[in-house]
Parts: structure tokens; C-alpha cells; sequence
């Protein structure tokens, strides 16, 4: 069992710290953010997801886990580190790599010979190197081990992996890194560190391109009168396609895939190649946002004469995380708001008293107009609270914040699904039919069944079918 620093303890860190110390390396876990350190220390969690609590917990209890307030000396004593800070976009779609390089400086001179530096951030190619003449350690290596950990189950994603990436050009740092995860059964891909990095652009780009192909199969679905489940079901069966990330919806979002998607463009660019097909997905992905707001738009404007809002429900990216980055739906809403539409909003994660409840949680982001630049440094640091910014901003604009979702129904005109919550589900239509001043859904996430929401009398709308 290896002694292990995590430096980073957000969705990423958090989840690599409390996973590894589970499997039971000796973990010290650090963050700049004072608040968010205090907090883990007495075993509350910052982030929403599933697993997280109780390995951390549980980490505590056994003396395998604890975190630390910065990771200057956090890192000596230590043998493997791992690097799992945030690579923000910048203005021109690169990767903010300032947060790793103040990391690094931060940690070079404490670190014991022989140690291994793991790079688990998303960071572009070649930074590998640019971590190894930052450090400017010849007696310590450099790793690069790409996170594939999907939000909300990124604790299973950790402990279950499809793959374990390592990037190395020494074999003995490979090995050592490998057996950390010696008790995890899955393919092991060694390979050089360019490689490893890429292989993570390209996987969250490749993804990115499968739901907006299905995106805008939908949208033909639509046009020519098709059933896009059906249409996925009969190419899902096929193994060389399979069914995994056929889901259309309102476009990709997260701290992920546009984010890697804008950089990788960068990246092949800079390299002299054009990548037009991803610049294609980008544009498509945008384009599917525009697609559904006008559907949503559509459907309130089809009767002047009834009064009411437009209720949304679902603020996150997706289903099961808090998390509000890069989300379709808070895109779709602000353009509603816009439009002046009136919009009550509810999702598990952003409830009324969320404002308050998030200053405490200090969610901390990144400002993207840091500069990159080692001497401009501080400035670099300036952290905002974009998760407490982020719905204030909304509020700011006009949003409304319902504390249940028949609440935010109630009065309304059209219901918009923009998130796939489970709950949503099972919520009773019949009730929210009887709230509304006119039955009009649209189902973004094709959650619901629409012939019984037409049972009770809704005008149903969903996407590709
Ligand atoms: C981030 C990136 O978004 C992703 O590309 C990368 O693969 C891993 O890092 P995530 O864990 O989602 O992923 O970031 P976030 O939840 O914002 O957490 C980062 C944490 O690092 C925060 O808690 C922040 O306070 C901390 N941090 C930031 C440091 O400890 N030191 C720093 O220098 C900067
Ligand atoms: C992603 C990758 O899956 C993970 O491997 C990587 O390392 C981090 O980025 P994450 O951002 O947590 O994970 O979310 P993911 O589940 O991949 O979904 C991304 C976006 O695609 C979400 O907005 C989601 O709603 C959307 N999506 C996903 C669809 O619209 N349809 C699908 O079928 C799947």
C-alpha cells in the first residue's frame, strides 16, 4: 500500500482520494479552499454524488483519508501525487494550465526523491513535459493517468473502470502507478504520455459527436415522421454501435465535454490539422439548444390568450450531481428570460434557500479571464462562486425557484423537462394537468410516456418522436 497525495478535492480529487484510500493507500487529500477543507474534515461533502459520503466517511474513520489546507506540504512523505486541479477553457477555447503550473511550483521543492507525479487533470497534450520542467526534479517522474469518471457515478466509474490509461515514457513509474490499482479488474492501456492525452480529448470528443449524431437523427426523426427510440433501439442492437450515449436531448453540457471539445479543435490546430468534424459537432450542439428553446417558445406562443409561465424543471447538466457548468438548461432558460417569458425553475439541487446553503458550501470556480502567464500568477487565482453566481445570475435575470415541482407547475402554460431526474418520472400528471391554465409538455429527456400524458389532455412534444 502506497502513501498518496491528491492535490484538488473537487468532483475529480475528491473522488481519486476517497476511492484510493478504500482501496487502502494512505491518503492525504488538499485544497486551497479553506472552507471546503473544514467542511471535509468533519466528514461533510461539498459536491453531490453517490458513494462519495460514505467512502469518505469511512476513509476518515479507518485513518486511510485526510485533507490537508494547501498542498505545499502535503506532498513530502509522499509517494505517488496526484495532480487534480481544474484546466478551465480560456477566451480563445485552450486550456487554462495556470492552476497546475501554480500546483506544481507549489510542491517541487517538498517533494522526496523518487516520487511519482500523476497528472489526472484533463490537460493538453504535451503537459506532461510542462509539468516535468516546472518541477525541474530530475529525480522525480511524471505520469500522465486520464480520469474517464462521469458525475454522479463517478465513484462506481472509479472502483468499475472500462480502462486504466497510463502515460509514461519510464516503465518503473508505469508500474508503479498501475499498482495502485492492483485490486481494480480492468484492461490496463500503457502507452507514452502524448498518447495518454489524447486518448482522453478524443474519448469525451468522440462521446460529445455520438449524442449530437443522435441529436440530429432526432431532428430527421421529427422531419419525416420516424420514432427516434425506435431508431435507436434497432441501431443499438448493434454491438459496433451499441446503445450507450444515444440519448437525444437538449445538447451536451458539464465541466467535460465542451470544454474538451473546444480544446481538443485547439489542440489539432496548433498541431496544423483542421478538425472540421468537431467543429461541426460544437455548432450542431449549439444549434440544438436554439432548436429546443423555439420548440419551447412555440409551444407557449400557440395561445396568446392563456395566461401562465413557462415551468422548467431541471437546472443541472444532467441528472444526479449538483452540477450547473456548461448546463443546456440554464442556457435554455436565460434565453427565455430573454424572450421576457416569465420561468419557474425547480431542481433537487437549487432549491430556494440555495443561495444561502451554497455560500456555505463556498463552491468555488475559476475565473476564465486568469491569465495563464507564471508571472501574473495571483491574479490567476482570483476564484469566483460560479455555482452561487451561476443561479444568482438567473435569479438576477428574472428566474423564479420553486421549492417542488408542483409548485413551479402550478399557473403555468407550458411544463419544460429539461433534465432527466428520475423523479420526474413519477410525478402525478393528472395533478399538474389540473394546475396548469393549458396542458402543453415538452419532454426534453423523453422521460415520459406520451400517450398517457395525451390521456390528460396534454399537448406533448418530445424530441424525435
Ligand atoms: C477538474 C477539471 O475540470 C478537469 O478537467 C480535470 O480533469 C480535473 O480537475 P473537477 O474535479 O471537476 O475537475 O474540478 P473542481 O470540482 O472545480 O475541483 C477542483 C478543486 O481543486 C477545487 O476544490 C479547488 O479549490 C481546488 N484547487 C484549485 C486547488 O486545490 N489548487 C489549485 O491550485 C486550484
Ligand atoms: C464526461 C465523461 O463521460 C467522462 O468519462 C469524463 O471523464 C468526464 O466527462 P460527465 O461530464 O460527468 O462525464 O457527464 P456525461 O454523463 O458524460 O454527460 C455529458 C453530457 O452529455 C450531459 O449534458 C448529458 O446530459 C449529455 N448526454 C449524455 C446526452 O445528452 N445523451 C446521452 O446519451 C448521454
Amino acid at each position: 500500500m502506497s502513501n498518496v497525495t491528491v492535490i484538488g478535492a473537487g468532483y475529480v480529487g475528491l473522488t481519486t482520494a476517497a476511492c484510493l484510500a478504500h482501496l487502502g493507500h494512505k491518503v492525504v487529500c488538499c485544497d486551497i479552499d479553506p472552507n471546503r477543507i473544514s467542511m471535509l474534515e468533519q466528514g461533510k461533502i461539498p459536491i453531490v454524488e453517490d458513494g462519495l459520503e460514505e467512502l469518505v466517511l469511512s476513509g476518515i474513520g479507518s485513518g486511510q483519508l485526510s485533507f490537508v489546507l494547501g498542498a505545499r506540504h502535503a506532498a513530502s512523505g509522499s509517494e505517488v501525487v496526484f495532480l487534480c486541479v481544474p484546466t478551465p477553457q480560456r477566451q480563445d477555447g485552450s486550456a487554462d494550465m495556470s492552476y497546475i503550473v501554480e500546483a506544481v511550483n507549489e510542491i517541487a521543492e517538498n517533494l522526496d526523491p523518487g516520487t511519482v507525479v500523476v497528472n489526472k487533470s484533463t490537460v493538453p497534450v504535451g503537459s506532461t513535459t510542462v509539468v516535468e520542467s516546472t518541477l525541474n526534479r530530475p529525480d522525480v517522474l511524471v505520469v500522465s493517468n486520464p480520469e474517464f469518471l462521469r458525475e454522479g457515478s463517478a465513484v462506481h466509474d472509479f472502483l468499475h473502470p472500462e480502462r486504466i490509461v497510463i502515460g509514461s515514457d519510464d516503465q518503473g513509474a508505469a508500474i508503479r502507478v498501475a499498482t495502485l490499482y492492483s485490486k481494480i479488474n480492468a484492461p490496463l492501456v500503457t502507452t507514452d504520455p502524448s498518447s495518454a492525452e489524447t486518448i482522453k480529448y478524443a474519448s469525451n470528443a468522440f462521446l460529445a459527436t455520438k449524442i449530437s449524431f443522435i441529436n440530429a437523427v432526432a431532428n430527421l426523426c421529427e422531419a419525416v415522421g420516424a420514432d427516434v427510440r425506435d431508431v435507436i433501439l434497432g441501431m443499438g442492437y448493434d454491438s459496433r454501435i451499441g446503445f450507450e450515449f444515444l440519448k437525444p436531448g437538449p445538447g451536451w453540457g458539464g465541466s467535460c465535454f465542451p470544454k474538451d471539445t473546444r480544446a481538443l479543435i485547439n489542440i489539432a490546430e496548433d498541431g496544423g490539422y483542421d478538425f472540421k468534424l468537431l467543429k461541426g459537432v460544437l455548432s450542431a450542439n449549439d444549434e440544438q439548444k436554439e432548436i429546443v428553446t423555439s420548440k419551447i417558445i412555440e409551444l407557449f406562443s400557440s395561445d396568446e390568450s392563456a395566461s401562465g409561465h413557462v415551468a422548467v424543471l431541471g437546472l443541472t447538466f444532467k441528472a444526479n450531481t449538483d452540477d450547473l457548468r456548461e448546463s443546456p438548461a440554464v442556457g435554455i432558460v436565460t434565453k427565455l428570460l430573454e424572450a421576457q417569458i416569465r420561468v419557474i425553475a425547480y431542481d433537487p439541487t437549487v432549491l430556494p434557500t440555495s443561495i444561502d446553503r451554497f455560500d456555505g458550501k463556498s463552491d468555488l470556480a475559476y475565473d476564465k479571464s486568469a491569465s495563464s502567464n507564471a508571472n501574473d500568477m495571483s491574479s490567476a487565482f482570483r476564484l469566483e462562486q460560479s455555482r452561487t453566481e451561476k443561479i444568482q445570475e438567473l435569479i438576477d435575470k428574472g428566474l423564479e425557484i420553486a421549492s417542488d415541482p408542483y409548485a413551479a407547475c402550478d399557473g403555468s402554460r407550458v411544463l419544460a423537462i429539461l433534465t432527466e431526474w428520475d423523479q420526474f418520472k413519477w410525478l402525478d400528471y393528472g395533478k399538474i394537468a389540473d394546475s396548469m391554465t393549458k396542458r402543453a409538455i415538452f419532454d426534453g429527456r423523453n422521460l415520459l410516456e406520451p400517450s398517457q400524458l395525451r390521456r390528460l389532455g396534454f399537448t406533448y412534444r418530445g424530441i424525435g418522436r
